[in-house]
């Protein structure tokens, strides 16, 4: 298979050590220990598992673990193993010490989730010879690899499968400061001049994600390449988030749409996963795995018991304020939705829901807003 030009940029994009790998403090801390540790012992270390959002540096971590172990690593993913035969096929190209990545690895199928784990604890693989009362096992030696799993959906992964590896370390979204870092280094990799603030304005549209950032930067290398700033500024800037679609928040197409549709269709919520997926004929999981991730992190939409819900964030982002006051048929439930999420603005100086109420009677186009009505109000929505 042949690579395109793009993916040998991100490759030498990608930190080639601990030291050279910016933000996720926490776990780069432990993984440092961990991995000292490892090489005093003799070179060898417990399996390991990322979990976070996609475009974190899960797969990113995984080449700086091999390389300090000295270790090939062999990249696969869940998918790609549909049964125990495609893992004895991978096995078997290993030798000891290496690293195999497996990448999406809640999607692995519990069959061959199950053959790991002899090859996990023993580097051993059973292998179910024959069908019926005449099958038997076989168990092979496997070379003494290290797995690193890497998931973004941790809560899929069964307890049993999780404890058998012997770190896990979470990998979340990087702060705006951490990304104008990583995306200063990436530019001086692909020689582009940008300015300091040039590089905070793109941090803040990389929706935290340095996959993103670095892909903008190859867009900006395109846009370089035929006007040949001599520096690239905010202003030079907005030409390509113009191209690419992307506003002031990092929002793209399909998060614009989520939050229309939850604010105009489903009165700012509570609206359900499937409801949602359905209106934007997207499948379940790209909203959840892809979309709501950010759109939670960044405070446009809170998840509740009864489904989603836009927050005063959004209503305001996407200049829809006008949809709240127009909601003459919203619902008690809505009403305190749109409180719990921050749309009634209750910094006046009056505090407590009495005060909130009060003020929202006397804006709003519906309630009663003599005493009585606000304890009724007050109890039926249950403050
Ligand atoms: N490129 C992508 N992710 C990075 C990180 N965390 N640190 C430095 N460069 C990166």
């Amino acid at each position: 298979m042949t690579k395109k030009q793009g993916d040998n940029v991100e490759v030498s994009l990608r930190p080639p050590s601990l030291r050279d790998y910016i933000g996720q403090e926490k776990s780069k801390k432990a993984l440092e220990v961990f991995l000292k540790a490892g090489i005093q012992r003799g070179g060898s270390i417990e399996h390991l598992l990322f979990y976070g959002p996609p475009g974190m540096g899960k797969t990113t971590l995984a080449h700086i673990v091999a390389r300090e172990l000295s270790s090939d690593l062999k990249i696969t993913s869940g998918p790609a193993i549909e049964k125990a035969g495609d893992l004895a096929a991978i096995l078997t190209n290993l030798n000891d010490n290496d690293v195999l990545f497996i990448d999406e690895i809640h999607r692995l199928p519990r069959s061959v989730e199950e053959a790991l784990y002899p090859v996990m604890e023993d580097f051993a693989l059973d292998i179910v010879l024959g069908k019926g009362p005449a099958a038997r096992t076989v168990r092979l030696n496997v070379p003494r690899i290290i797995i690193i799993g890497a998931t973004t959906r941790m809560a899929l992964l069964s307890a049993p499968f999780r404890d058998r590896f012997g770190l896990v370390l979470n990998l979340d979204f990087y702060t705006v400061d951490e990304m104008a870092q990583i995306i200063q280094r990436s530019a001086e990799i692909l020689k582009l001049p940008l300015l300091p603030q040039a590089a905070v304005e793109i941090a803040k549209r990389s929706r935290k994600t340095p996959r993103i950032a670095n892909r903008m930067l190859k867009r900006l290398r395109d846009v370089q390449e035929i006007h040949d700033y001599a520096s690239i500024d905010v202003a030079a800037l907005e030409r390509l988030f113009d191209l690419l679609d992307i506003d002031s928040e990092g929002l793209q197409n399909i998060d614009k749409k989520y939050l229309h549709l939850l604010i105009t269709k489903f009165n700012g919520g509570p609206a359900g996963l499937s409801t949602i997926a359905v209106s934007l004929s997207e499948d379940k999981q790209t909203i959840e795995e892809f979309v709501e991730p950010y759109l939670l992190q960044s405070g446009f939409i809170k998840k509740t018991t009864k489904g989603r819900v836009a927050t005063k964030k959004a209503y305001d982002h996407m200049g829809l304020a006008h949809h709240y006051a127009a909601s003459a048929d919203a619902s008690p439930q809505q009403e305190k939705n749109w409180y719990n999420t921050g749309y009634f603005d209750c910094s006046g100086g009056e505090i407590g829901i009495h005060a909130v109420l009060r003020r929202l009677c006397s804006n709003a186009w519906r309630f009663k807003s003599s005493p009585e009505h606000i304890q009724i109000y007050a109890n039926l929505w249950q403050y």
